[in-house]
Order: structure tokens, then C-alpha cells, then sequence
């Protein structure tokens, strides 16, 4: 199951990567926004990431204006691995090193259809485990004050 939200910033890219989700046959839940109102994007952040520890979903897409207020609100909640795509190849990579299990895009950045193969790239790579695993661990260490 894949959480997606957005603020007002991401609003509009949010609702194509949905339907592109949903045309796709992708499960997904839609934590909103659902209307185009200004909100704070941390709490976006919070409700889509405490989705994936709680094991609702298993990653998560948020799209705000930039993508890197998003992020960095994701990034404090322990777990979670949110990286800034703006283009194909990092968003691929983000899975097949990071192992990113969210992804933040720019609404005011990213056109639509560069979005979706954001999207898709992050989507269809596999984690390369190995050496990229202990990478992580030891970010999992840093998370943890070790
Ligand atoms: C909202 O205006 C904007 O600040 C937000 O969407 C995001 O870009 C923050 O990083």
C-alpha cells in the first residue's frame, strides 16, 4: 500500500500522481489534501509517514512546493528514509542505494509528466542490499544516537 499526501504547494501534482497510481493498479491511500487550502506541510509528513511505521503502508510519495520542507519534516520521524527527487536517474538511485522509503517531489518544480516518471523510476528499481545496507545501518545508528 503506498500513503501519498500533499499540501496546497503539491495539491495539483499529488492528484495526477494518484490517478496515475490508481490507472496502474497500485493500492494507495489518499491522506489528502483533498481540496486546495493552505495547511502546514509537516502535518502531511506526519500523517503519510506514521502510516508506513505503523505497517499500514509500506512507503509513501509527498508532494509540497519544493518537495524539501516535506522532507525534512519526514526525515525527522524515525524510520523513515524521505528523499527529494527532481529528476529520474536520483530517484532510481534512491531506491537502489538508499532504499528510500519515501519520496518528495516539488509541485512548483516538477511538471506533470516528469513527476509521474519520478514516480515510476522510484517505483519499478530494486534495493541493491550489500555494502548499501550497512550504509543505512549506520544511518539507522546515527537515528539512534549510537
Ligand atoms: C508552501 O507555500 C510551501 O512553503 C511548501 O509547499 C513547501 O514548498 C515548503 O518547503
Amino acid at each position: 500500500m503506498i500513503a501519498i499526501g500533499a499540501d496546497h504547494g503539491g495539491f495539483e501534482l499529488k492528484n495526477k500522481i494518484v490517478k496515475w497510481l490508481l490507472d496502474n493498479g497500485y493500492d494507495i491511500k489518499d491522506f489528502g489534501i483533498y481540496e486546495n487550502k493552505s495547511v502546514d506541510y509537516p502535518d502531511i509528513a506526519e500523517v503519510v509517514c506514521k502510516s508506513i511505521i505503523s505497517g499500514e503502508c509500506d512507503r509513501g510519495i509527498l508532494v509540497c512546493g519544493t518537495g524539501i520542507g516535506i522532507s525534512i519534516a519526514a526525515n525527522k520521524i524515525k524510520g523513515i528514509r524521505a528523499a527529494v527527487c527532481g529528476d529520474i536517474y536520483s530517484a532510481a538511485m534512491t531506491k537502489r542505494h538508499n532504499n528510500a522509503n519515501v519520496i518528495t517531489l516539488g509541485g512548483r518544480v516538477v511538471g506533470e509528466d516528469v513527476g509521474i516518471e519520478i514516480v515510476k523510476a522510484w517505483l519499478t528499481n530494486e534495493f541493491e542490499g550489500g555494502r548499501h545496507q550497512n550504509r543505512i545501518d549506520k544511518i539507522t545508528n546515527l537515528e539512534n544516537n549510537r
